[in-house]
């Protein structure tokens, strides 16, 4: 009798644990499941739709260190096995008439051991200087402070570092920080979480999403394109405009104010001088200046891997423990002639399944994006390379550009496929354009084929050749690709 007793309590105790693991698993569906119903969580429009820039005297942009001292001290992984660090010393120039400082006249060094207040060893790198130049009348000229680069390698995987930067014969190094390399390249390790953000700005909304992340305490943060934002500013500084063209429609060029740059690698720097940051180039990168050179800030600035044979800064590759990163360049030759593709198709061939298990890419602008901002705007780069990516079985693609979330079912050519990628829209980091809230499908919302112009490549709009909207640029509801959408300001894990 006893022993039946206890048999039935652990058949209810069985079937308990049985159910509780069907509810839990049904509370947390993987990418494995779906495709999944579309879902719209709306915004609701009493709200504000973003926050205005920190002003450059706010205590977390202010310079705090003497001039030769490092600042703006910040992290990216070189290989499992080498990592970049950056920082800047000296004062930017800012004028009609400047002259560049001289990068030779400060050593770049990193002392860095493995135990506190101890630096067996010792890195040097390179240094240099950028300029952003206006030849308009009335337009100020900026010369950057000095931006040092140096390798870190030789370390072993999942190991903390600790480390000072600076130039040790001026004694002007930085106070120690900390880092912990990433677990080596194989199937059974990760990184215990990855942050993803993009379009991020320098707002109040931005320190929140900030202060959330550091909170959450990530091995790494990937950065999908627009950072600053300093190209919402005039050359003189001043009040940054939410829609640049409407406050500023008779600038000459699109105009920047490159002190916001150092601010934002000010506010940066207490999370990524500890957690390295991987960042691709988005449109408020390109800042055009004198002669048509672009990306100056974000060449110069960002250190980024050179072992995955890329001879560019604007697109590279990376492993973290089982995941292979693939970073790409929508604002460079995306076409299937040019070197991206050629060196992407070489990347790809080299990846090995049973090492990293996972290849997940990003790129700033969305390829499938169910908004009516930047609808369709990249629909050339989707057709050249997603072909490509497909055949390789990518498994998720993080992106920006439109300031909302927005996750994918799995999709390819426009098609429900098991074994397309997941797509996931992050572009809500909190920057000074606002917020998206429009969907391409709402009544009145369907963008124009002119409308949504890339700031790079070609225009290849598109009516859908199949579907419930064959023959339409946009669908009469939330189209079966898209899962979930969302417009707010946050960050992803
Ligand atoms: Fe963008």
């Amino acid at each position: 009798m006893q022993s039946h007793s206890m048999a039935k309590t652990y058949v209810i105790l069985s079937s308990l644990f049985f159910f509780l693991e069907m509810a839990m698993a049904k509370t947390i569906p993987t990418t494995l499941d779906g495709p999944f119903k579309p879902v719209t969580r709306r915004f609701d429009r009493s709200l504000r739709q973003g926050s205005d820039d920190l002003p450059m005297d706010h205590p977390r942009l202010t310079k705090r260190v003497p001039t030769n001292f490092p600042e703006q001290i910040a992290l990216a992984i070189s290989s499992p096995s080498s990592m970049w660090v950056s920082w800047v010393t000296g004062d930017a120039r800012i004028g009609s008439n400047i002259t560049a400082l001289d990068p030779s006249k400060i050593e770049s060094e990193v002392w860095y051991g493995e135990e506190s207040g101890k630096y067996p060893f010792v890195e040097r790198g390179v240094s240099m200087v950028y300029s952003q130049l206006y030849p308009f009348e009335g337009l100020l000229n900026y010369t950057s402070a000095i931006i040092h680069h140096v390798k870190l390698q030789g370390l072993e995987a999942r190991k903390k570092y600790y480390y000072r930067c600076g130039d040790s014969s001026l004694k002007a190094m930085s106070d120690e920080r900390i880092f912990e390399t990433m677990p080596p390249s194989g199937p059974t390790m990760y990184p215990h979480r990855i942050a993803v953000v993009g379009d991020l700005g320098l707002t109040g909304n931005t320190t929140t999403t900030i202060d959330h992340l550091a909170r959450n305490d990530p091995s790494m943060i990937l950065m999908v394109g627009d950072m600053s934002y300093a190209n919402q500013y005039l050359t003189m500084g001043g009040k940054g405009a939410s829609c640049y063209s409407c406050s500023f429609p008779n600038a000459p060029i699109r105009e920047t104010y490159q002190p916001r740059w150092d601010g934002w690698g000010r506010f940066m720097e207490p999370l990524v001088s500890r957690v390295p940051m991987m960042v691709i180039e988005g449109n408020h990168e390109i800042e055009p200046q004198v002669d048509g050179i672009t990306f100056q800030s974000y060449l110069t600035r960002f250190a980024v891997p050179l072992e995955c044979g890329s001879s560019s800064n604007f697109y590279y590759s990376f492993d973290a423990g089982g995941v292979h990163f693939i970073m790409l360049g929508a604002y460079v030759d995306y076409n299937q002639t040019g070197a991206q593709y050629s060196w992407l198709r070489r990347d790809l061939l080299k990846v090995d399944r049973t090492v990293t298990p996972w290849l997940v890419a990003a790129w700033h602008p969305p390829w499938y994006n169910s908004y009516s901002s930047h609808y369709q705007e990249f629909e050339c780069m989707r057709q050249e390379m997603e072909a490509l990516l497909y055949h390789y079985g990518v498994d998720i693609v993080f992106s920006g550009h439109v300031h909302a979330y927005e996750r994918m079912n799995r999709v390819y050519n426009y098609t429900l496929n098991p074994c397309g990628p997941v797509y996931i829209t992050v572009g809500d980091g909190g920057n000074i354009e606002r917020i998206d809230i429009d969907h391409a499908d709402d009544p009145g919302k369907c963008p124009s084929k002119s409308d949504n112009m890339p700031e790079f490549g070609g225009v290849c709009h598109l009516n859908f050749s199949s579907g419930p909207a064959k023959g339409k640029f946009c669908w009469d509801e939330q189209p079966e690709w898209s899962a979930f959408r969302e417009s707010s300001f946050g960050m992803g894990y």
